[in-house]
């Protein structure tokens, strides 16, 4: 297998106004064993810090719900079992945040007491997850922490550090492992940059 095509994909057709129809490629930045791998490196480490404690994981919908799931399921290894939530926010439209922030589902579960950790797949601007920790942390945990599978660091626009991260990336948009474009490729197992 040649360079250029192990880190090119070819993700299906593309229909768009008329009768044209677009093949679609794109490059993969980080591929589905990688992924794999560092789920169960981030796993490990989360037992280490969550084992014994009655913890909630809050996924971030729509795009944490691939890596949350994943990372779940990975736990039951360490015979921890969190309890599970969701919350679904936004901000963006496309591939631009729109900079406004709204809560359409908040969580369920009565997080007095106990200990939080935000699951999500990209920390970029920061904005949403620094308005989603601040709010969570208002109801009563005893800590909220932030695990993100990708972070954006150069994007940055507010003060946030996520406690863990699966791998730093540049300033690309990307889709799959549960991001997505105008909701299409979150079913994609690798990241893959989308050029458009
Ligand atoms: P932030 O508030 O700018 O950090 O945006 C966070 C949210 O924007 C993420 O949870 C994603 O849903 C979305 N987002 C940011 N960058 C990307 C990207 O490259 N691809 C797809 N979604 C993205
Ligand atoms: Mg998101």
């Amino acid at each position: 297998m040649s360079a250029s095509t192990r880190y090119t994909c070819y993700t299906g057709f593309r229909l768009t106004h008329g009768d044209f129809v677009y093949l679609t490629f794109m490059r993969v930045l980080i591929s589905e064993r990688a992924i794999k791998k560092k789920v169960k490196q981030l796993a490990a480490l989360l037992a280490r810090e969550y084992k014994g404690t009655d913890c909630v994981f809050v996924g971030v919908l729509y795009g944490g719900f691939v890596f949350l799931a994943d990372l779940v399921r990975e736990l039951h290894r360490y015979d921890l079992h969190p309890a599970i939530d969701f919350v679904r926010l936004t901000s963006y439209q496309g591939t631009e945040s729109t900079g406004t922030i709204r809560i359409y589902k908040d969580v369920e579960l009565d997080l007095t007491a106990k200990r939080v950790l935000i699951v999500d797949d990209i920390l970029d601007t920061g904005m949403t997850l620094k308005f989603l920790k601040e709010h969570l942390s208002q109801k009563g945990a005893t800590d909220v922490k932030l695990c993100v599978l990708l972070d954006k660091k150069g994007r940055r626009k507010v003060d946030i550090t996520p406690d863990y991260v699966g791998f730093e990336i540049g300033n690309y948009f990307v889709v799959g492992y549960g991001l997505d474009c105008d909701h299409r490729y979150r079913n994609l197992p690798y990241i893959a940059i989308y050029e458009g």
